[in-house]
């Protein structure tokens, strides 16, 4: 068998003024020239690290760790950056700009010599839009993830990210002072990693790792562990390895994979944004995956996973008693066992020998910790391309309710109203938010699980119904109807409810209608006047023109596919 050419050899293993071009500013950084030569390997590193998206602050620490691994296995490793989103901090939200990251990624790592890359990846975003990014270039790849915090501890307890809706509402009743929240903030954030629940960050991270692009243990593994540094060894070890095969994303990213992440993420009670991320990354791989697909599969699944917001424990807790491969194999009889993963081996083997060292944290198919998880995919007049709710995370009881319509034309509208003693509003009516999709807001922030208003919650109501075309935070819960499509802001049915309409939720049956009759809905429809979108220049138009619906992933129509790794022109 003839060795295959490395693709870093295209600029590397060049002769003349070409090959001096590619190497010799590269040589400035100390390099010698062996390393050149086309026998290692070169690994990107497509690195996230920004103080301004703490989550993945320490990734410099992780990438030495990850580089060591790299140089041990005869692999050269080149470290780059790429925009990282920090979700806490990025107005208006994170997820407007996740597919302008992804285009950061796919086109530094096709336009770079690099033969694989390991993909570190943490707060909530950088996962999808590296993910998405590498798909559409299709080179051997592999995950490295950030690992969640040590769970915080207040007044004794212990707290993560899911408390901050609780802490928010004790603020509104009196119950927390101003002092003790800002004791709490330092409470919660008190190691390096993402949040500490079963939020969008860890859900990403199992979603990487049940779709077999990760190293098992990726989604737990505390990200101040030392554990994290040999996990980041290893990625690098292996990585190379990967190279050598030629296994490229591709080839991981099946059907099959799909679908056993989507039963994986019902397992682990995981954040409704892993729908459109999943979605997304399916249509850049060229995979054929819709929303109906998300119901079914993981209708089969029930909570297994004993983490918030779906249970009572944190991701640090799930590492110590097992692990993603241990929640894993309790369902492994539904999973595609058969599925290859990036460290050569099927899911089937990496969880052979997996074991639950907790039955509080981990359940059975038999005796799971919730009988339903995963996701409800909603049709009817109010949302003809679907909407999508979290039943793992609502009140029982609202999974089949009917109630009055209370409006909020936007999420100004909702701040101004929501407080107001005066708002006609009880815990039977339905909140409804308009204007909070991806071209509405613009980017489709996570506001969905709009907080009750304060006289409903001094009288002691916990959860209400909720629905909005906008997203919610994967830390949060509630009887919360989220991702409506078509969006308000394009004309979508949900743009039509007025105050005092009725509003018919039923989750079992998987409906959710608006009560008025075809000819009022006609009328309505004929005397809808589109959102004024107020942006003329930059990314934010080109968001605007470009960016598909809930349902499709949220993407940029041109992005969908991929383009390859071939370059056929050189720089100079
Ligand atoms: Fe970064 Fe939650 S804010 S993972
Ligand atoms: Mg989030």
């Amino acid at each position: 068998m003839t060795k295959k050419k490395l693709r870093s050899q295209e600029w590397y293993g060049r002769t003349g003024k070409d090959g001096f071009i590619y190497r010799s500013w590269m040589k400035n950084q100390g390099l010698p020239h062996h390393l050149f030569e086309g026998e290692k390997p070169v690994i990107g590193i497509c690195n996230t690290w920004s103080e301004l998206t703490p989550c993945n602050a320490h990734f410099r620490d992780l990438a030495e760790a990850l580089k060591r691994g790299i140089w041990e296995a005869g692999g050269f490793p080149l470290e780059f950056p790429v925009m990282s989103l920090g979700e806490c901090s990025i107005k208006p939200t994170a997820m407007l700009f996740r597919n302008l990251a992804s285009m950061d990624v796919e086109e530094s790592i096709r336009a770079n010599p690099m033969d694989g890359v390991v993909l570190m990846c943490g707060c909530d975003k950088t996962t999808p839009s590296l993910v998405m990014g590498a798909a559409s270039v299709d080179i051997p790849a592999m995950v490295l993830s950030s690992g969640p915090m040590l769970v915080g501890r207040f007044k004794g307890k212990k707290i993560g990210t899911s408390d901050i809706w609780r802490f928010a509402e004790d603020f509104k009743l009196g119950k927390l002072s101003q002092e003790e929240f800002i004791e709490a903030e330092a409470a919660m954030s008190r190691s390096v990693g993402h949040c500490a629940p079963m939020g969008t960050a860890s859900t990403m991270a199992a979603m990487v790792e049940a779709l077999g692009l990760a190293l098992p243990d990726n989604a737990t593994i505390p990200a101040a562990d030392s554990r994290r540094k040999v996990l980041a060894h290893m990625t690098g070890m292996r990585i190379v390895e990967l190279v050598k095969e030629d296994i490229k994303m591709s080839q991981i990213l099946t059907r099959n994979a799909f679908e056993n992440a989507i039963m994986v993420n019902a397992a682990v009670g995981g954040s409704t944004n892993f729908i459109l991320h999943l979605t997304a990354i399916a249509k850049r791989i060229g995979v054929e995956l819709d929303l109906t697909d998300f119901d079914y599969f993981s209708s089969k699944i029930p909570l297994i996973a004993n983490v918030q917001p779906s249970g009572e424990y944190w991701v640090e807790d799930l590492f110590y008693a097992g692990g993603l491969p241990a929640v894993m194999r309790e369902i492994e009889k539904h999973l595609h066992r058969d599925a290859l993963t990036v460290n050569g081996k099927t899911i089937g083997e990496n969880i052979a020998k997996a074991e639950c060292w907790d039955r509080n944290l981990i359940g059975t198919l038999d005796n799971p910790i919730k009988p339903e998880s995963g996701i409800a995919v909603l049709k009817g007049n109010l949302c003809p391309n679907g909407a999508v709710l979290k039943p793992s995370a609502a009140t029982p009881n609202l999974l089949v309710h009917t109630g009055r319509a209370v409006v909020f034309e936007n999420i100004d509208d909702y701040k101004a109203k929501v407080d107001d003693p005066n708002l006609d509003i009880d815990e039977t009516c339905v909140m409804v938010m308009k204007n909070v999709g991806p071209k509405g807001y613009p980017g489709m922030p996570e506001v969905g699980n709009m907080g009750l208003p304060k006289k409903l919650l001094e009288q002691g109501v916990k959860d209400m119904v909720r629905i909005s075309d906008g997203r919610m935070s994967g830390t949060g819960f509630g009887t919360v109807v989220l991702h409506v499509s078509p969006e308000s802001a394009i004309g979508g049915p949900l743009a039509f409810v007025q105050n005092g309409d009725m509003i018919s939720l039923d989750v079992p049956n998987r409906t959710l209608n608006l009560l008025i009759s075809e000819e009022e809905f006609e009328k309505r429809r004929i005397g809808f006047i589109p959102t004024q979108l107020p942006y003329e220049r930059g990314y934010v138009n080109l968001f605007l023109d470009k960016v598909n619906q809930a349902h499709e992933g949220v993407d940029f129509d041109f992005l969908q596919g991929s383009s390859g790794s071939e370059v056929k022109r050189d720089s100079h």
